[in-house]
């Protein structure tokens, strides 16, 4: 089941399952506070969650914030779909970054299609790490 109106607390649970720097409850509130913020939230019909999906969208552009799965539901295509789902929504730009060094996020994004456009130096902490920018537009406006 497909959420896209998910409560703060749930958003942090599974938030806290995909990530080691996982958002609270109180991030999750206020960025649903921003109407421009949306939260996707995959879950079995038990309720317990598969994969998160956070974005904001402006106009046709799409800055995704975040994208996880929770461990043990990895490798079974869901970010992708998620992605697909994204991509299928009619934006003219979707935008990301991610570490340098998440071979498995890079890979993914690369296919379906991202394109890698730059690089910002020493942008994250805890490891330093470089920040790689993807891009990914349909077909016909690229
Ligand atoms: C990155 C992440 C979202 C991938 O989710 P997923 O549902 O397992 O990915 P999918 O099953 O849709 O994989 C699609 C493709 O991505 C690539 N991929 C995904 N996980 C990979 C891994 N561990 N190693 C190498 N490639 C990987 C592969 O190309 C894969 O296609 P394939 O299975 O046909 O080889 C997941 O590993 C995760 O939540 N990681 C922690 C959070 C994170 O780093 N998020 C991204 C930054 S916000």
């Amino acid at each position: 089941m497909l959420g896209t109106a998910p409560s703060p607390e749930a958003l942090a649970a599974a938030d806290a399952a995909c990530f080691p720097d996982a958002w609270d409850a109180a991030h999750y509130r206020a960025l649903c506070g921003n109407r421009s913020v949306e939260t996707w939230l995959l879950q079995q019909p038990d309720g317990a969650a598969v994969a998160l999906l956070c974005l904001q969208r402006v106009g046709d552009e799409v800055e995704v914030y975040r994208i996880g799965v929770v461990p043990g539901q990895r490798r079974r295509g869901w970010a992708q779909w998620l992605l697909q789902c994204l991509q299928a929504q009619g934006c003219r730009r979707v935008w990301l970054e991610v570490r340098a060094g998440n071979a498995a996020a890079r890979r993914l994004y690369r296919q379906v299609g991202f394109v890698e456009t730059g690089r910002r130096r020493a942008y994250y902490r805890d490891p330093v790490e470089d920040a790689v920018r993807y891009r990914w537009a349909p077909a016909a406006t690229t």
